[in-house]
């Protein structure tokens, strides 16, 4: 189905679940956002690293209105909450009614809203669900609103819902992909300036395919937060603030325990790979950007110690395929999804090994989607 057909269906579910939700009302107004899919700098967004990514084409939609009665409603899949205000209870409507709170500390008039939320993009696998719920849901009330915004201040909005209001230790990868990330191409982000670039996808007879373990990571949990606060440590005891700074005899000289230096040698290793996997994309070398995706994989499994055995198992499984170039885990870790770069022709062959290596393991080939600034220009300034 074309992409395009896709997103207007999962909005008019959305329509259709706050409907069903909610009953009539005024107009709703929708907006869909894609999931990120990083190819290579994982776990370096928040220690100022370069980041190579693109955003996919299964996304999350939302659907927004005015409440008439002043009560707040968020629904997906057949769930239903309502509350008496926006701020987080710990229930599906923490991360759908974030936005609301963010805005209006932006000082927007934000009303009382009620919200159907319909997704393709699976949740807790890496994919960034958290950021494309949050930036579909904040487009859908700036649209309902008439207002603009630019897509950086968008990004500091998403941003800020999830970690001031939410308190996800998250850093500002996943809202920049969903947002910048070009039609057809990858997003270079550097994390240490905020400045991105955007490349060509330059291969017609190589895709990315996708396993997800099922087994959901948690960037709120203890691990995520424990892997940033070691490396914010790490750099803070060399006196930097991004890993683009470190240098390896500094690494293996520093004054830190061997954990500390692990997730130091992590991110420096990993920006290095980011920016050799973007000299790769633009030359065309698609054997270069796969083994520089697996080697980020062993890295986040040995450095990183992010990894798990299901998704250490996919990745094998992966590689195993004539045709697959290379294969890592997407997102924070922890369990979620693999991710492997193949030749078209090899692409079943992928996902049925990994498949088969997994279970019950979902598959699904992921295409590079535009962000919401390229979907949304009548809410997204440039
Ligand atoms: C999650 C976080 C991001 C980033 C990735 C790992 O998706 O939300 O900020 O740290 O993990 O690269």
């Amino acid at each position: 189905m074309p992409i395009g057909e896709a997103r207007e269906l999962t909005a008019a579910a959305a329509l259709r679940a706050l409907e069903d939700a909610a009953g009539p009302g005024s107009a709703a107004t929708t907006a869909w956002a894609p999931g990120r899919c990083t190819l290579v700098g994982e776990h370096v967004d928040y220690a100022g690293g370069l980041v190579l990514c693109v955003a996919v084409d299964l996304g999350i939609a939302a659907a927004v209105r005015g409440s008439a009665s002043g009560r707040y409603l968020a629904t997906s899949e057949g769930v239903i909450v309502t509350r008496t205000g926006p701020g987080p209870a710990g229930d599906l409507g923490d991360r759908v009614l974030a936005p609301v709170v963010a805005l209006r500390e932006r000082g927007l008039t934000v009303p009382a809203v009620e919200v159907g939320i319909a997704a393709t993009l699976p949740s807790g696998a890496g994919l960034a669900s958290s950021a494309a719920l949050i930036v579909a849901t904040t487009t859908a009330i700036l649209r309902m609103l008439s207002a603009t915004m630019t897509a950086r201040d968008l990004a500091a909005v998403a941003l800020s819902a999830e970690r001031d209001v939410l308190g996800i230790p998250c850093g500002p990868l996943d809202q920049r992909a969903v947002i910048d990330a070009p039609g057809g191409g990858a997003l270079l982000l550097d994390c240490g300036t905020g400045r991105a670039s955007s490349l060509a996808w330059p291969w017609e007879d190589a895709v990315l395919v996708g396993c997800d373990t099922g087994t959901h990571h948690d960037v709120g949990g203890v691990e995520y937060r424990r892997r940033r606060e070691e490396t914010e440590s790490g750099l803070a005891a060399l006196g930097v603030t991004s890993c683009q700074e470190l240098t390896e005899p500094e690494v293996e000289a520093a004054h830190v325990g061997p954990e500390v230096r692990r997730r130091l040698r992590h991110v420096m290793g990993e920006t290095e790979r980011a920016a050799a996997a973007a000299g790769a994309m633009r030359q065309g070398d698609l054997d270069a950007l796969g083994r520089l995706m697996s080697a980020s994989h062993r890295s986040l499994r040995d450095l990183h110690e992010v990894s798990t055995p299901a998704l250490d198992a996919l990745v094998g499984a992966a590689e195993a395929v004539p045709g697959c170039k290379g294969a890592r885990l997407v997102g924070a870790g922890f369990g979620g999804a693999v991710v492997a770069l193949v030749a078209s022709t090899a692409a079943q062959a992928c996902r049925d090994a990994m498949a088969g290596a997994c279970g019950a393991g979902r598959t699904f080939e992921l295409t590079p989607s535009p962000g919401v600034a390229a979907l949304s220009p009548d809410v997204v300034r440039g």
